[in-house]
């Protein structure tokens, strides 16, 4: 008898169905986006990474609820798929596309340029493009682009938007980050790629855990200003988030997902809670799960020292570029 049969035995099949459904009912939030009835009409919105996985649920969920809609891409293409799409299942034409490279300085420099000429306000920004398992590789900027593309990026589009969202206010920042920022590190040598160790999502685990801590300091410099900025980890989700890895790595992610993971839409979920439920107004400086509920961040997400540290250290790095 062949190890493999094991998998065609009927209790297998039925223990692994069975656990599966445990999984997905003890990860119900307690928050639906369906019952929120919160209309965002007259209001802007900025997603990066709109084009596909969670970002692509979490813009469609804005356009529903009426709001303008920005896309923020780096494809012009897969951009504009989503647009249509998007505006197709809204019905709300006023969805847009602006391209954007989130791991090139200039790009988001441009951005913010354009956006600042044609935008009037800017109410929610959720920083949610970014990046898993790249290989080493250095930006002309001179960043290691997994920094570059899951915190640079977004820190310094972040400050280039804040005048907007100041004066927008109430306004919300939204920072997708995750809970592999428990297994992160801070070393500043490592943003120029150097002392880093590209195994096992370190670089990952590290991007999203300076997500967090930037995220806390910049909540205690808005503080009084109206504007929120929260983190929060969407949960184990079904996207293309794999597809810098091996086959075999994406064989095993897609077939456990297939059980286990989230899709897309839920993975949506918490991000969506931050940026528009009305529990969550003027609650800022906080890290949430992907069951929407208010935790702990790691340790070092939690030092308000280093936090100040690390804000003037990306504001020194983005600002002459
Ligand atoms: N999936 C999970 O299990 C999981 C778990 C924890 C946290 N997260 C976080 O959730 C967020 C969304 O990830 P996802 O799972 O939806 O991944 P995904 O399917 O790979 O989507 C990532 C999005 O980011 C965009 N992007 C990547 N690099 C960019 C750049 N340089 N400039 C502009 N856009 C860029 C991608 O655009 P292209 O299509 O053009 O590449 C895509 O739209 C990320 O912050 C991720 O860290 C995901
Ligand atoms: C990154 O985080 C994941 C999830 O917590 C963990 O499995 C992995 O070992 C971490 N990588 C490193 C290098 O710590």
């Amino acid at each position: 008898m062949s190890f493999l049969n094991i998998f065609y035995h009927p209790a297998w099949v039925v223990s692994t169905v069975v656990l599966a459904l445990v999984v997905r009912l003890q990860r119900r939030a307690h928050w639906d986006p369906k019952s929120c009835s919160v209309r965002l009409t007259g209001k802007t919105a900025v997603v990066t990474g709109a084009n596909t996985g969670i970002g692509k649920f979490i813009a469609l969920d804005f356009a529903r609820r009426g709001a303008r809609v920005i896309l923020a891409c780096r494809s012009e293409a897969r951009g504009t798929a989503a647009l249509n799409e998007i505006r197709q299942i809204s019905g709300n034409p006023d969805v847009h596309l602006r391209l954007l490279d989130v791991s090139s300085m200039d790009s988001v420099r441009e951005f913010a340029k354009r956006f600042l000429e044609e935008e009037k306000a800017l109410h929610i920004l959720v920083n949610n493009a970014a990046v898993s398992g790249l290989p080493r590789e250095i930006t002309k900027d001179g960043f290691e682009a997994s920094y570059a593309t899951n915190h640079l990026g977004p820190f310094l589009l972040t400050n280039l938007l804040l005048d907007l969202m100041k004066q927008s206010a109430p306004a919300r920042i939204v920072t997708v980050s995750s809970t592999n920022h428990h297994r992160g590190q801070v070393d500043f040598s490592h943003f120029h790629g150097e002392n880093l160790v590209h195994f096992m999502d370190n670089v990952y685990n590290n991007t999203k855990l300076h997500n967090i801590i930037c995220t806390n300091e910049l909540a205690r410099r808005l503080s009084n200003t109206g504007v929120t900025a929260n983190s929060v980890h969407p949960g184990v989700v079904k996207t293309e988030v794999m597809r810098h890895y091996s086959l075999w790595l994406r064989c095993i992610f897609n077939t456990v997902g297939f059980f286990f993971f989230k899709s897309p839409e839920e993975g949506a979920v918490s991000p969506i809670y931050c940026a528009v439920s009305e529990e969550l107004e003027g609650v800022t400086g906080k890290y949430f799960d992907s069951d929407c509920s208010l935790v702990l961040p790691a340790p070092l997400a939690r030092d308000a020292a280093l936090a100040v540290k690390d804000f003037e250290f990306c504001e020194r790095l983005t600002s002459k570029l």
